[in-house]
């Protein structure tokens, strides 16, 4: 008589703003497309009550929530427990719940990588020089990703050139290393793959100042954005004849894990939404 109705799980993205986000459109897609009795929502999460709001989501029925910016430290550090991927990077993508305890995770590692190995093979990356631009929170996620990857040689470089320094100074392993933002265009030429990590070339941002005018023909350029879906960095790869990689792949990746944490199985292979993700963005439509 007192057993529990079965109610639909129920997850969903904190941040500040929110509004953006095309988390609850692509999970939405994939509980439509896997028949699960489940919900998805957005949640505007105030900076300054975030570690409190994520501790209480034990007391609440929400299954668990990813993270996005600004909030991606505090979801850290509410969590009573992390995985090695959140350890690794010090901040979490993913809160979930197992028994009493709030689990911190980081899919962002693994969305970064699954799209990469889709166009390099491990043995490849085990003997490349990567050229990494950014040294904000992507670039972190990336740099993890790299040396789980067993790059071996990974130039990190930032505008801010303080920044950079101080990132590899944290990481701290003899790949990873950083040189002068004006040598850019140097490093451009040696490497096997190039990484945007920054904001630039974002709709609405200026483009990235790298020119690929010495890139060799088989360097493959990653760019992290998915607003446009071909950046301004892309295109002249493209006319470079390089291989081109855009963000989406990596947006729908890091999804993929925390949808299994959250509704216990992985989305339907078949059901690909990148199609619905860039209507969204052509049209503004959430
Ligand atoms: P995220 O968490 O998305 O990486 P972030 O922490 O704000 O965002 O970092 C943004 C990164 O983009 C930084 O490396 C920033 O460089 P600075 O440290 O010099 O600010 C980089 N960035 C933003 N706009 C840029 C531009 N026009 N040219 C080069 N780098 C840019």
């Amino acid at each position: 008589m007192n057993e529990p109705r079965l109610i639909p799980k129920l997850a969903g993205v904190c941040g500040w703003p929110i509004h953006h986000s095309l988390s609850p459109l692509l999970h939405s897609y994939w509980l439509r497309h896997s028949n699960i009795a489940g919900a998805y929502v957005p949640f505007a999460v105030q900076p300054d009550k975030a570690i409190e709001s994520f501790k209480s989501l034990k007391k609440t029925s929400i299954v668990g929530v990813n993270v996005t910016l600004p909030l991606k430290r505090q979801a850290f550090l509410s969590a009573d427990t992390h995985t090695s991927d959140a350890a690794k990077l010090g901040v979490a993508n993913c809160l979930y719940k197992k028994g009493d305890k709030l689990i911190a995770h980081n899919t962002d590692l693994q969305g970064f990588a699954v799209p990469l190995l889709k166009h390099v093979s491990p043995q490849k990356l085990a003997q490349s020089s990567v050229l990494v631009i950014g040294a904000g929170g992507a670039s972190r996620a990336v740099i993890g990703g790299l040396l789980s990857l067993n790059v071996p040689e990974i130039c990190l470089m930032n505008r801010t050139e303080a920044k950079a320094r101080e990132m590899v100074k944290s990481v701290d392993v003899p790949s990873l290393y950083t040189r002068s933002w004006l040598e850019r265009g140097e490093f451009v030429s040696r490497a096997d793959i190039i990484i945007n990590a920054t904001s630039a070339g974002m709709t609405g941002y200026p483009k990235l100042d790298l020119s690929l005018k010495n890139v060799r023909p088989e360097c493959l350029v990653y760019d992290l954005i998915y607003t446009p879906k071909e950046t301004p960095l892309m295109k002249e790869a493209k006319s470079k004849g390089c291989e081109v990689l855009g963000g989406l792949d990596m947006l729908i990746e890091q999804a993929r894990p925390s949808f299994k944490l959250f509704y216990g199985e992985l989305p339907h292979e078949e059901a690909d939404p990148a199609e619905t993700l860039y209507n969204a963005l052509k049209t503004g439509v959430r």
